[in-house]
C-alpha cells in the first residue's frame, strides 16, 4: 500500500499530522505538499494526487483543506477517481466498503487531529467489498463515458 497526500494553506497542519501517523504505522506515503503557509489553489493540488492515484501510481489519495469540499469536488473531475468527503469513521470504512473510494477528503476546520486520524485509519483498513456493489461502481464509470470525463 502507497499512500499520496496533500492540501491547500488551511489544511497543511492536520496533512502533516496525518503523513506522521502513517509513517508510524509504517505505511509509504508521499507529500506532494505545500509546505509553507502561503496562500494556494485547492484545486491544483486536488489534481495532482487525483491524477496520480488514477494512473494508479499510488493505491490512495488524502487531500485535506479548509473544508475537504473544494477538494472533492475537484478530484472527482478526474476520470477513475472516487473522492468521499468524511467526517465520521462511519463514512470513511463505508466509502471503501461500498464505493471503493480511492481518495479521502478531510476539512481541517471541521475535524479534529484525533477523529481525523480514525477516519483515515478505516479509509485505509477497510477492503472494498464488491458484489452487488461492484455492479453499481462499473455505473459510475458509465457515467463518466456518457459526460465525456
Ligand atoms: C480556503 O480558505 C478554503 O476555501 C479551502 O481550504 C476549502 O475549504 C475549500 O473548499
Amino acid at each position: 500500500m502507497k499512500l499520496v497526500l496533500a492540501s491547500d494553506h488551511a489544511g497543511i497542519q492536520l496533512r502533516a499530522e496525518l503523513v506522521e501517523h502513517l509513517r508510524a504505522r509504517g505505511i509509504t506515503c508521499e507529500d506532494l505538499g505545500p509546505q509553507a503557509p502561503t496562500s494556494v489553489d485547492y484545486p491544483d493540488f486536488a489534481e495532482r494526487v487525483a491524477a496520480a492515484v488514477a494512473r494508479g501510481d499510488f493505491t490512495l489519495g488524502v487531500l485535506v483543506c479548509g473544508t475537504g469540499i473544494g477538494m472533492c469536488i475537484t478530484a472527482n473531475k478526474v476520470r477513475g477517481v472516487r473522492a468521499a468527503l468524511c467526517s465520521t469513521e462511519f463514512e470513511s470504512r463505508m466509502s471503501r466498503a461500498h464505493n471503493d473510494a480511492n481518495v479521502l477528503c478531510l476539512g481541517q476546520r471541521v475535524v479534529g487531529a484525533g477523529l481525523a486520524r480514525g477516519i483515515l485509519d478505516a479509509f485505509v483498513d477497510t477492503a472494498f467489498e464488491g458484489g452487488r456493489h461492484a455492479q453499481r461502481v462499473e455505473k459510475i464509470r458509465l457515467v463518466e463515458d456518457r459526460s465525456g470525463r
